[in-house]
């Protein structure tokens, strides 16, 4: 198969343009080089997105059997491809976000969920990527161009959580670092509190898969329902130093000392509150059904740790608490 995926140097489209080339497809990846070099094996083609017109005079006319696009943030970037490549494309994947329902408390939802409105532009730089619905809504304008233009071969995949190697995000990441160096960790009292997870190989293999399959329709990328409580320790069992101790620290504590939820500095990653609950709570039966095969969380965690350490466990992170903002945490905890 000649497979063309848009990106290719980093994370999702990265491990697609590995999978690919593992099951001995011809792969393109295209990108504007600055995030790094495609895998062995792929050929790399240079185009920035943000220049209209760019891609289709980088790729010729070149046909491909499938193409792979994980445009994040400009439904303008989806409809240009879509301009330089429907007409010499076969299968057509688009990977969307969880973000585009516009309803996070409901819990099992599936795919027929409403959606957000539609955003077709660009969004401001300045929000993109601090407001969740906006990027919730520029996938939903993204996944209408797609349908629009190649809907009769277009498989939409909306990714939950991605983790794993070469995770930029530094969420799933803070807890496989955390727990691997031991001592008292502070982890958020909630039962009950919903998680569900995909390792990047095995959304990536999947996406090669349907390509291959001609599989169509929208699907949630993400694996099997299962609670945080449940995912912390699995990464305990599978990277826990001895002496481990989860400190279960009551929201009230966590709010009061200044913790974030999901995402960002001070943050506790992956804490949701319930209003969001539905994002780690998807009924996925559907895309199980379809083919996706999901590793245990443990190997997920010794990847996510290996490139923890690859990147430097001390290193200032996007997500989380540093050892200070803990130890505050943990004596607000033990003297409130
Ligand atoms: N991480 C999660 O948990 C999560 C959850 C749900 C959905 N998703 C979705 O999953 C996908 C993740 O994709 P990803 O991991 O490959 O990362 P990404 O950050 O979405 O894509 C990065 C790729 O796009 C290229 N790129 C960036 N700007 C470009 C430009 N102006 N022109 C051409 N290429 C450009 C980058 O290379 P250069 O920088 O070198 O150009 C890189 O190869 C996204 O669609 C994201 O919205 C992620």
């Amino acid at each position: 198969m000649r497979i063309v995926v848009l990106g290719g140097t980093v994370f999702l489209s990265r491990a697609v343009a590995e999978a690919a080339l593992a099951a001995g497809d011809s792969v393109t990846c295209v990108s504007r080089g600055v995030s790094g070099e495609p895998p062995r094996g792929a050929t790399a083609v240079k185009v920035d997105r943000s220049e209209p017109g760019a891609l289709a005079a980088a790729l010729g006319g070149q046909e491909f059997d499938a193409v792979v696009d994980v445009a994040t943030m400009s439904a303008p970037w989806v409809r240009d491809a879509l301009d330089a490549l429907a007409g010499r494309a076969g299968h057509w994947t688009f990977v969307s976000s969880i973000n585009a329902y516009a309803d996070l408390s409901l819990r099992g939802g599936t795919v027929g969920q409403a959606t957000l409105p539609p955003l077709h532009g660009a969004p401001d730089p300045a929000v993109q990527f601090t407001d969740p619905e906006v990027y919730g809504s520029v996938k939903v304008g993204s996944e209408d161009a797609v349908r629009d233009r190649a809907g009769d071969r277009a498989l939409i995949v909306r990714g939950g959580l991605m983790c794993g190697h070469g995770d930029l995000l530094d969420r799933f990441g803070y807890w496989a670092n955390r727990i691997s160096r031991g001592g008292r960790a502070v982890v958020p009292d909630v039962p009950g509190h919903p998680m569900q997870l995909v390792d990047v190989r095995d959304l990536a293999a999947w996406i090669v898969r349907c390509a291959r399959a001609g599989t169509i329709g929208t699907y949630d990328g993400t694996g099997p329902r299962s609670t945080l409580a449940r995912v912390l320790e699995e990464i305990t069992d599978a990277v826990g130093a001895p002496g481990l101790d989860l400190v279960r620290v009551p929201v009230e504590t966590l709010y009061s000392e200044d913790v974030g939820i999901w995402y960002g500095p001070r943050s506790l990653p992956l804490w949701l509150p319930e209003t969001h609950w539905g994002m780690a709570d998807r009924d996925v039966t559907d895309t199980l059904d379809a083919g996706l095969t999901v590793r245990p969380v443990a190997e997920t965690a010794r990847a996510a740790l290996e490139w923890e350490r690859r990147l430097g466990l001390d290193r200032e992170r996007k997500a989380g608490l540093t050892e200070a903002e803990e130890r505050a945490v943990l004596r607000a905890h033990t003297t409130g």
